[in-house]
């Protein structure tokens, strides 16, 4: 291990560094031979694969396709005015494939026969905008509980976790308020390339603004030479946080049951129905003195009778 330059350690050592991601998919070859297009299509294609910055035009039909399977996988409701979004999202990964138009895309993505290409359009069409301390009450919510908590493994989900900010945020907050006491922080996502990123933990130090000075010289390792202007969560927590694939829409079945569950700023992206069905389905995974958080531009009202405020967007189990 390399000394440390600085009050928080230092990325490089060859154990610590995580590889670079690799892009996203895999390049196969040009399929505008192959697409079936007309003339006219045919030179948009061409057009399209000759310049960089032109975008396909989506049909209405198409974008409705997109929308219904999005919404049939994940959840996600997209309204018509997230059409651009979509089209931006998607028209690299169409010229990457070689296609010209937006159906082709689409027949390829439900081919079973392509059934990675399922997950890379899963990854482009989520969000997964997050930050360390996102909202930090509720962390201090979580340091009261934690200290209130006592015998059993203290547990804790961030069911939405995006690239791990989160999930380490808690971790860092159980580390330095339970030690070595026993607690265990999980993290999933339906997004795999996000949590590819969440596993290395290594983040752009502009990342870093939220966490408070003492845990970020605690448990952060600052990267000098090629890895400067980045950070390196602590190893003592990666190694106590655990990152898993699964969808809100039908939970995994092996987490088990946690104290407290965090469902922040993913219910913005379902319509009501889901969002009940994803909260009944939560319920089961909390335990009956359990708190469930939510984000503080969301709401359980009239969602469901199974949890009562504790304050705003604190909820707990009616059992606490
Ligand atoms: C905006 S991020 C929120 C991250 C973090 N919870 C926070 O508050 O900063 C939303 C995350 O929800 C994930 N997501 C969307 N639909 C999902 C689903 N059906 N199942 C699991 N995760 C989902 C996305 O992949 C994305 O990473």
């Amino acid at each position: 291990m390399k000394q440390h330059a600085s009050e928080v350690g230092e990325v490089g050592d060859s154990k610590e560094s995580p590889a670079l991601l690799a892009p996203v998919g895999t390049v196969l070859r040009s399929r505008s031979n192959q697409s079936g297009c007309g003339d006219v299509e045919r030179d948009a294609c061409s057009m399209s694969q000759a310049n960089p910055f032109h975008i396909p035009e989506i049909k209405p039909s198409e974008f409705a396709q997109f929308q219904k399977l999005i919404f049939d996988i994940a959840g996600i409701h997209l309204p018509e005015i997230k059409k651009s979004l979509l089209v931006g999202r998607l028209s690299k990964r169409l010229k990457h494939l070689g296609f010209c138009r937006f159906s082709e895309y689409y027949n390829y993505v439900i081919n079973k026969a392509h059934a990675d290409e399922l997950q890379i359009f899963v990854d482009l069409l989520t969000t997964n905008e997050t930050f360390f301390f996102r909202e930090p009450q509720h962390f201090d919510f979580l340091r009261k509980r934690a200290v209130s908590h006592g015998g059993s493994t203290f547990r804790i989900w961030s069911a939405a976790s995006s690239s791990g900010e989160e999930a380490y945020s808690m971790a860092m907050v159980l580390a330095d308020t339970l030690g070595n006491r026993s607690w265990e922080v999980i993290g999933t996502d339906i997004s795999t390339r996000v949590l590819e990123k969440a596993r290395y933990g290594h983040y752009p130090v502009d990342r870093i603004e939220g966490i408070p000075p003492i845990l970020l010289k605690r448990y952060c390792l600052k990267g000098l030479g090629e890895h400067s202007g980045t950070l390196l969560v602590a190893r003592e927590l990666r190694e106590r946080v655990r990152f898993l694939h699964s969808n809100l829409m039908s939970p995994r079945k092996d987490l088990g049951l946690f104290d407290v569950i965090f469902l922040r700023n993913v219910m913005i992206y379902f319509d009501n129905d889901t969002k009940r069905k994803v909260i009944s389905g939560l319920m089961p995974y909390l335990k009956k003195d359990g708190h469930f958080v939510v984000g503080h531009s969301e709401s359980l009202l009239g969602l469901t009778n199974a949890l009562k405020p504790v304050q705003p967007t604190i909820y707990c189990r009616n059992f606490c």
